[in-house]
């Protein structure tokens, strides 16, 4: 009978440990695996750690990578083929796994990790990292951490095979080793596409060794301080010495390091419009006369925007009726398709300003002879032949939505910026599509008030980034081949403010692009991103607060008083407030309905708080700028 109570007993506790656990606020990883059970216990790392990895070329960089990961546990790590965390590969084919899915045991014995292929244990290794201690992150050997790992069971694979982060290294030059950190970061939440935007009118970034003055002259503009677009015009005494290129080396060098990460690199070489850096190198592929007097751009105003569109005030675009163009990008995408693998290459397309093709006497020689009725079928007829010149190269041709305007070349891929729409029409008429929309996914627009953030011309909160969802009812989702977050750099001048802008909406992105859609939960979200904030203070990676920093809206009430309406991304936090010019603290009043602004206030400010702890930045926000918000009277 003692026998039996004792058996009993046993699986009694034994079940009780085994039990799953709901909401485990051990564990917060980004972005949501599809299925996750957890129970009690944990693995804690021994001393000295064996591993098992498959017999392949991939496992040695893994190995390196696992070796690096708990150097910082100080713990050593030694191959064998009985080990206590062990990669293996499958050897039948999981079809629910695919290409980059993984299960991930983590038991208080052991951990073991199951793919169909590398990249799926490289994911695992992700999942693996961000299961344990925040100070795995950090760039020194951490020691008093209770090393451990919560039990867990894993199976992960993502929604959409193109996961792109697009980084913008023109408008101001990163250095390789900044390429090679944007790489590490974005794989830890398994991007797996990185898109240089590598031309624009600020500077060309890759050294194309037939057309040597592309970064001889091209790669170089005047360094101005301040808020871009609005420079001073450079003077001929102004050094051009600001900017640079990755030479051939750097780019295969950057491959390599991207592919042992599991990334491809997406090159864009931005033409017709935004080409006024291979312009001033190479003046005869303009239809204007007087190129060569351009200069690559510094910042100085060249086009005008307006609310209907926008014209060029200098041409910044290459001739389309003129074959020299064709000549060089055969050079270009030569030379392109030969250092970079990815099957793909990104032709730009957008906000190409035809004023200047409009006054073209061989523009409109090209029109008469090809049949072409505007400007827009004049673009079309650049991409289609661009398109050729890509195919010759072995090669895919993707463009911004504005590639389908006069008509979409045959194969085209597009990525849609402009909103859905485009991606839409396209996926209407067959062609493959990427989501990339400015309304969720520009990582270049501020993220809270602009009283706040570096200035930019929209706002991109965390929580609207999170809505995003790439694919539009009514369309075939097959075609909707992955989304896309844009990071623009005019106005990111380093790499810490870079870090800033994406993160956390590349949290956000990521989420959208990986997990299954019915996993989407903004609450739950909000507070694993806030566990990543710590891991991102352990590796000192800089991100925006600005979740915790109230949103402002205003009106007038019938008595001509300005009302204040603040509005929080994060539930549990309080806004207080003041009128009176002093800084608030929780002890100020505590904001709870729209405020009044009393008739002689000049400026309201405000801050937030969790508990009794500040959490938001101190905000300053003048009462003139409040009614400079106002919708205008008629
Ligand atoms: C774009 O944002 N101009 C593609």
């Amino acid at each position: 009978m003692k026998k039996l109570v004792f058996i009993i007993s046993f699986f009694v506790i034994a079940n009780i440990a085994m039990a799953q656990i709901a909401n485990d606020n051990r564990i917060a990883i980004i972005p949501q695996p599809v299925e996750l059970h957890s129970t009690e216990g944990y693995f804690k790392l021994p001393q000295q750690i064996t591993v098992a990895v498959p017999n392949i070329a991939e496992s040695d960089f893994l190995i390196k990578d696992i070796s690096k990961h708990f150097a910082i546990a100080n713990r050593k790590i030694s191959t064998t083929s009985k080990a206590v965390i062990h990669f293996s590969l499958n050897k039948v084919y999981d079809k629910t796994l695919g290409d980059e899915g993984y299960s991930l045991t983590v038991s208080r014995l052991a951990i073991q990790i199951n793919a169909n292929k590398p990249a799926g244990l490289f994911y695992a290794e992700q999942t693996l990292w961000q299961l344990l201690p925040k100070e795995i992150e950090s760039k020194n050997v951490v020691k008093n951490v209770d090393w451990k790992i919560p039990c867990v069971t894993i199976k992960d694979y993502p929604r959409f095979a193109w996961r792109g982060l697009m980084f913008d290294v023109s408008r101001h030059f990163f250095t390789k080793e900044e390429v090679k950190d944007f790489i590490d970061n974005m794989v830890k939440y398994k991007y797996n596409l990185l898109h240089l935007h590598l031309t624009d009118d600020e500077g060309w970034r890759i050294e194309i060794k037939s057309l040597p003055k592309l970064t001889e002259v091209g790669a170089w503009n005047v360094k101005k301080v301040g808020t871009f677009g609005n420079f001073s015009v450079p003077t001929a005494d102004e050094p051009r010495n600001y900017g640079g290129f990755y030479t051939q080396n750097d780019i295969k060098e950057l491959v390599k390091y991207a592919k042992d990460r599991f990334v491809n690199i997406l090159p864009e070489v931005d033409v017709p419009g935004h080409s006024l850096a291979a312009i001033a190198s190479y003046p005869e592929l303009s239809c204007t006369a007087g190129a060569e007097n351009y200069k690559v751009r510094s910042g100085e105003s060249i086009m005008n925007w307006t609310n209907h569109g926008f014209t060029a005030k200098v041409d910044n675009t290459l001739c389309p009726a003129n074959e020299k163009v064709y000549d060089f990008l055969d050079k270009v995408f030569t030379e392109l398709a030969q250092l970079f693998p990815f099957e793909y290459i990104h032709v730009g397309g957008d906000e190409c300003a035809k004023n200047f093709w409009a006054e073209s006497a061989s523009v409109k020689q090209l029109m008469q002879k090809e049949g072409l009725k505007n400007m827009e079928e004049v673009q079309s007829y650049f991409e289609k032949r661009v398109e050729k010149i890509v195919e010759s190269k072995g090669k895919k041709f993707i463009g911004w939505d504005e590639v389908l305007e006069g008509g979409l070349a045959p194969n085209a891929i597009v990525m849609s910026w402009r909103g859905m729409k485009g991606g839409i029409e396209a996926a209407k008429m067959g062609h493959e599509v990427i989501m990339s929309p400015t309304t969720y996914t520009y990582l270049d627009y501020m993220q809270g008030d602009k009283i706040i953030e570096p200035p930019v011309y929209a706002i991109l909160r965390l929580s609207k980034a999170y809505q995003f969802e790439p694919v539009p009812d009514s369309v075939n989702e097959k075609l909707i081949i992955g989304g896309q977050a844009n990071l623009w750099t005019e106005q990111v001048y380093n790499n810490r403010h870079l870090q800033y802008m994406v993160w956390p909406r590349a949290f956000a992105i990521a989420e959208a692009v990986w997990s299954p859609k019915s996993a989407r939960n903004w609450k739950n979200f909000e507070k694993r991103v806030e566990t990543h904030f710590a891991r991102f203070d352990e590796a000192e990676i800089k991100y925006a607060p600005s979740i915790f920093d109230p949103a402002f809206d205003v009106t007038e009430n019938d008595k001509g008083e300005l009302k204040v309406q603040l509005s929080k991304e994060v539930d549990d936090i309080d806004i207080y407030y003041s009128f009176d010019n002093s800084y608030p603290d929780r002890f100020y009043p505590k904001y709870t309905e729209p405020l009044v602004v009393p008739k002689d206030a000049s400026y309201l400010r405000v801050v937030t708080y969790r508990g009794n702890k500040k959490i938001g930045r101190n905000i300053l926000m003048p009462i003139a700028e409040l009614k400079s918000r106002l919708p205008k009277k008629k």
